[in-house]
């Protein structure tokens, strides 16, 4: 891709804010006549008891918040699964099965669609590359419209996986009335303003994280906290760091610290918190002070940096705060340029895992 960065990932990243107009494009439309959900071939809700998505690393990620969507605004019980352990859970009937995979090739989501018993319901492919071979395999396929991905670590194929995968999800729960429209009328002003939401946290973030990234290249490890929502986005960043610079990483429902985790916080422990507004969250983050651990928080009341307090808008969408996983990336990125690690390909890893 071309950009104003030598890294693919560095321009993948600033490439979000367009992906996800393209996507809205596309699909918003087909939102509230249902038109999107009727023309994928999908079924009707009323058959359909149960949403499980299947995936691996970022596309799992991005499989949870869509998940959130059918849970927090349908209704619909869900469940997310690590696709390389689908082999061990109980299938039932009834159930709307979604495969994510940018790539579509990979052997673990592939295995996974195998361990499914007959009459499981339908399979949804949620995918950046419509003619792979888990796009042949499944019932119907949605691409994602991310455009191509050459960094090995996921960035913008994870925004078009959440974007897609919402539209799919919003056009499902309208069309077959699973939603109170108030609920629904927030969360599709929300999905609109995703664009700029996504360019607005590049801007506010971009030299901050190059600063938090000088200031924490020593650092050996890194706690990710949220809530709710905001989880799936903490899990997000801390994969990213991991990935990219090879530090440890860990991410934790909030509420977990108490648990064990508090037990690695001490002066100068760099932790992450994504603030998804839920006022649990000042407490845990006293938690984390007190042991002299350093906060850095993204969401509506965010971190100082040089004396000046930063503020992205607080999200509210049944998907959770997307924009923040903007910071995340930018952050990993930073920390692993200082740190002297390829971006575009870190160690050990391939854009596309055929093994499994
Ligand atoms: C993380 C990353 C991997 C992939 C995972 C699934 O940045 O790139 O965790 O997300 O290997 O790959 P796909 O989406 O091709 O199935």
């Amino acid at each position: 891709s071309t950009g104003r960065h030598r890294d693919h990932m560095g321009n993948e990243i600033d490439e979000q804010p367009v992906v996800a107009r393209r996507v809205l494009e596309a699909l918003a439309p087909g939102i509230v006549d249902g038109s999107l959900w009727r023309g994928l071939g999908l079924p009707s809700l009323d058959t359909i008891d149960r949403v499980t998505v299947v995936g691996c690393g970022t596309s799992l990620h991005a499989g949870r918040a869509l998940a959130g969507v059918f849970a927090r605004l349908g209704g619909l019980p869900t469940r997310t699964l690590v696709a390389s352990e689908a082999a061990h859970e109980v299938w039932e009937p009834r159930t709307l099965v979604i495969a994510m995979s940018q790539s579509g090739e990979t052997a673990d989501v592939l295995r996974a669609l195998d361990a499914l018993p007959p009459r499981h319901g339908t399979v949804l492919a949620l995918t950046n590359n419509p003619s792979s071979t888990l796009a042949r395999r499944s019932d119907a396929v949605i691409d994602c419209l991310a455009g191509p991905e050459v960094g090995v670590a996921a960035t913008k194929t994870f925004v078009a996986q959440v974007l897609t995968g919402v539209c799919v999800a919003l056009s499902g729960l309208s069309v077959f009335d699973r939603t109170d429209s108030a609920r629904l009328g927030a969360d599709l002003r929300a999905l609109a303003a995703t664009p700029d939401g996504l360019a607005a946290a590049l801007d506010a973030w971009r030299g901050p994280c190059a600063q938090l990234a000088t200031e924490y290249a020593r650092a050996s490890g890194f706690l990710f906290l949220g809530r709710g929502a905001g989880l799936v986005y903490a899990a997000e960043g801390a994969l990213k760091l991991k990935e990219l610079s090879y530090r440890w990483a860990e991410a934790y429902p909030a509420g977990e610290l108490k648990h064990g985790p508090l037990a690695l916080v001490d002066a100068g422990t760099p932790v992450f918190v994504v603030d998804n507004g839920d006022p649990r969250l000042d407490v845990d983050i006293a938690e984390v002070t007190a042991r002299g651990g350093r906060v850095i928080r993204f969401g509506e009341r965010v971190l100082t940096v040089g004396g000046v307090p930063l503020h992205l808008p607080r999200t509210g969408p049944s998907w959770g705060p997307l924009e923040t996983v903007v910071p995340l990336q930018l952050f990993a990125r930073e920390l692993a340029l200082r740190l002297h690690r390829d971006v575009d390909k870190p160690r050990n890893l391939a854009k596309s895992v055929t093994v499994s």
